[in-house]
């Protein structure tokens, strides 16, 4: 089954969304195996957000995702990577569509509530960065 790495980010904390979050993706019937609330140490942004390294914002960035707590978690599901890209809504708020995690709670492109790997390659770096193998619960759903 297919896994992704998804994290609500400082301002999505802040703002008191990581009920709102975690239930949208609970009612749709994605499986929570893993979840943690963490501190982003400087060292793991930059890991993490490796590929913006030469980006103008990325200072700014990984100050961002390190000022305060996250809740990371692992999602899993058919075709969870794309289904969580598709609840998140495109990156920038204010052109994610209506609806959507960042189309309903964001305005900023720099305070987009909600991280998740946009690809199966990604979420398997990500998954790999955030947790370790004892902290995944694998459990099956008897619905
Ligand atoms: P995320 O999905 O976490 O992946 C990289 C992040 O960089 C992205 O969400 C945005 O929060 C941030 N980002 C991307 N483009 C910009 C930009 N032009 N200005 C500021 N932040 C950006």
């Amino acid at each position: 089954m297919e896994r992704t790495f998804v994290m609500v980010k400082p301002d999505g904390v802040q703002r008191g969304l990581v009920g709102e979050i975690i239930g949208r993706f609970e009612r749709k019937g994605l499986q929570i195996v893993a979840l943690k609330m963490m501190r982003i140490t400087p060292e793991l942004a930059a890991r993490h957000y490796a590929e913006h390294r030469e980006k103008p914002f990325f200072k700014g960035l990984v100050e961002y995702i390190t000022s305060g707590p996250v809740v990371a978690m692992i999602l899993e599901g058919k075709d969870c990577v794309g289904v969580v890209r598709e609840m998140m809504g495109a990156t920038d708020p204010r052109k994610a569509a209506p609806g959507t995690i960042r189309g309903s709670f964001g305005m900023d492109i720099g305070r987009n509530v909600i991280h998740g790997s946009d690809s199966r390659e990604s979420a398997a770096r990500e998954i790999a960065l955030f947790f370790t193998e004892s902290e995944i619960c694998e459990y099956s759903l008897n619905l």
